[in-house]
């Protein structure tokens, strides 16, 4: 039995805002939170009913934001705390949640901590970071390079799993626990509904052992993090490389009063063999992986995450469907195929309207700090040309450039010069535009998303999977208190389904369709209750 909590977490449906490129309330290029409250009836429209906001904390955003040199501040180019406190206010009188995102495992090397960590090692910052007098061992960085740093002024190394101005915080220390636990406090004070925690796995490590994530303590930090009272009763959701399942039910089973879910990320392999590799691939390949993780925290009572896209993503569309001529159609169809399942939505912004991976015809367009770094290791070892080939496959900034509102100038987004260009095909896809077509992938996300809140069988309902692994489409069944619906969602060829049990007309179709059975085009998909469902 799904506990009561996790009932309620079901009824959400979250949308992504990457603040800094969502809406430029004060023409300076850059997104902001006024422009994010300006936006939000919008969302509201849309059918979301809480927004996990990336981190708008002060920060010299070297890694946009996730890089925070105060916990307890906004970040200049997003705003003020007067803001922030409006954005609230303004979620909660709409009925909507605010998620926040915490970055517990690293601070910027210019938080007032590490400003004073590095000044020797008899105050009480020295040992809120790893410092060492010799690298002990030989770590990467996620962004390139080593994740030892020397620090002059201190004369010691210390560590960062990702940039350079990125220093870990030292978990084992319980002084840097108690001001995470400050940090949650403080933000829960303000009247947030949730958290996204960042990398979460990587706040226990065992440096001696050369384990840089899932650290024997890890279980142990999360629960003194999240276990209070007041963190428990709120919605968690951590970044993690978990990829089994009795390392999920450790950190998401109701009673282990830790995290609520995790966003795990097998299925972000589809399409690629490594993070800048392309490989031939489609939609099957996303149905196992779902269809293997739906399986498996059903048993068990879990609560999971469906998305598809995020900040650090190129869009999946890009990599298992098609984005040009059946746009429309693999966009609608994914959508179906994802967040009928059971699970929490989250929809990254753009993908109401169907956006596509980027692409860029010269590195100096790229800002993100692992794609410009990542570009300059392939330059040494291949063709200039070979390695923005790459980086334009799978760089962070496929999915960070400006939203684009409408045919105005830059997308509506700004009116100013805005921080990294467009989408360069910003002027086929944008809201505007979608909405004045045949066919919308905001209206259909609206129809998906109304469908959900007005039937139970697609939040708490039973899922039964129909199809079989080797077919070309997938089809699957939710039910509750006797009322049955049957999703189908065809793959990339043209199928013929004949479904073994009548239903009613499909209420949810993105062609259009008048019968559940029958010829399906690529990537059609539909949903209809079921007749005499027992
Ligand atoms: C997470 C964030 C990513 C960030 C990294 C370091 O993976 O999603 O954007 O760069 O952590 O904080
Ligand atoms: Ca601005």
């Amino acid at each position: 039995m799904l506990c009561p909590k996790y009932k309620e977490f079901l009824k959400w449906v979250v949308y992504q805002v990457y603040p800094r490129s969502f809406y430029d309330s004060n023409g300076d290029g850059i997104g902001d939170l006024k422009g994010v409250t300006e936006k939000l009836d919008h969302l509201k429209d849309l059918g979301v009913n809480a927004i996990w906001l990336c981190p708008c904390y002060k920060s010299p955003n070297d890694d946009n934001g996730y890089d925070i040199s105060d916990y307890m501040d906004i970040m200049d180019e997003f705003g003020t705390m007067a803001d922030i406190e409006t954005l609230i206010a303004e979620l909660h009188r709409r009925d909507m949640k605010l998620i926040m995102d915490l970055v517990p495992n690293h601070t910027s090397t210019a938080h007032k901590w590490f400003q004073e960590s590095r000044k020797g090692k008899d105050n009480p910052y020295s040992d809120f970071y790893y410092w060492y007098d010799e690298k002990p061992n030989e770590w990467k960085s996620v962004f390139r390079g080593s994740a030892w740093e020397f620090d002059p002024v201190r004369g010691q190394y210390y560590l960062h799993s990702f940039a350079v101005s990125q220093a870990d915080l030292n978990w084992e220390n319980p002084a840097v626990r108690k001001a995470m636990q400050d940090v949650v406090d403080f933000w829960i004070g303000k009247g947030v509904d949730g958290f996204r925690i960042d990398v979460i796995d990587r706040i226990s490590k065992d440096i001696e052992h050369g384990r840089n994530s899932f650290g024997p303590r890890l279980h142990e930090f999360i629960r003194e993090l999240i276990g209070r009272e007041n963190v428990n009763a709120l919605f968690t959701v951590g970044e993690s490389s978990v990829n089994d399942i009795d390392e999920m039910i450790r950190h998401c089973a109701s009673e282990r009063n830790e995290l609520s879910t995790l966003f795990l990320f097998d299925h972000m392999e589809c399409g690629r063999s490594d993070k800048f590799t392309p490989k031939k691939d489609s939609l099957k390949s996303l149905r196992d992986i779902l269809v293997y993780w739906q399986m498996e925290s059903g048993k068990h009572d879990l609560l999971h995450t469906l998305f598809s896209d995020n900040h650090d993503q190129p869009p999946l569309i890009s990599r298992i469907a098609d984005d040009r001529k059946l746009r429309y159609e693999s966009a609608t169809d994914m959508a179906a195929m994802m967040y009928l399942l059971k699970g929490i939505p989250f929809i990254y912004q753009g993908q109401e309207i169907g956006m596509t991976a980027a692409h860029y015809d010269s590195i100096s367009f790229f800002n993100d700090v692992e794609s410009v770094n990542t570009y300059r290791e392939f330059c040494e070892i291949m063709p200039e040309e070979e390695a923005l080939a790459k980086i334009n496959f799978g760089s962070r900034d496929n999915a960070r450039h400006p939203m684009a509102w409408d045919s105005s100038k830059n997308g509506g987004f700004t009116t100013g010069e805005p921080w990294i260009a467009l989408h360069s095909r910003w002027q086929e896809i944008n809201l505007e535009r979608d909405l004045a077509g045949e066919h919308s992938v905001y209206r259909f996300y609206q129809a998906l998303l109304k469908l959900r809140r007005s039937e139970e069988a697609f939040i708490t309902g039973e899922l039964q999977i129909i199809s079989s692994p080797e077919d070309p489409y997938f089809i699957f069944t939710r039910s509750e208190s006797g009322k049955q619906w049957v999703v189908v969602c065809n793959f990339e060829t043209k199928q013929e389904i004949s479904l073994p049990f009548a239903c009613e007309a499909p209420v949810l179709s993105n062609l259009d369709r008048t019968e559940i059975n029958g010829t399906y085009s690529p990537y059609e998909c539909a949903a209809a209750l079921v007749k005499d469902a027992c």
